[in-house]
């Protein structure tokens, strides 16, 4: 998360960075933080919502998950790093989901 934190908030109500803050993300719409621009490679894949699955697929590579993001991040390959960032992010939030 060290890592998330050049470019991402995560504190409720944290300004956006590099890229969106994060608080309550996981079971928010994709790519819908208001006031936050982004870029033309995810637009056509916002208003999804963020699932454990979702989120899987794109931290694991945010370039193939959406070509062109401004996400200059390479991805965590590591499954169970990834089941750890999405459960620490889904700490940060007013109503966590249920993650399997
Ligand atoms: C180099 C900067 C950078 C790093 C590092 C980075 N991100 Fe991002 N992130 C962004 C940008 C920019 C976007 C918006 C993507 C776009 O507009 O193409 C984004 C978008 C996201 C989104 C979607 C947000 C939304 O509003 O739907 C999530 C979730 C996310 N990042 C999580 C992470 C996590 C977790 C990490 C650490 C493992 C991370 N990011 C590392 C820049 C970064």
């Amino acid at each position: 998360m060290q890592q998330c934190a050049a470019c991402h908030t995560l504190a409720k109500g944290g300004a956006p960075g590099v890229g969106p803050n994060l608080y309550g993300i996981v079971g928010a719409k994709s790519f819908s933080a208001p006031g936050f621009n982004y870029s033309a490679a995810v637009k056509g894949k916002a208003g999804a919502t963020w699932t454990d699955d979702t989120l899987s697929a794109w931290l694991e590579n945010p370039m193939g998950y959406a070509p062109g993001t401004m996400m200059a991040y390479p991805g965590i390959k590591n499954a169970q790093t990834r089941a750890d960032v999405i459960a620490y992010l889904n700490s940060n939030s007013d109503k966590p989901e249920k993650l399997p």
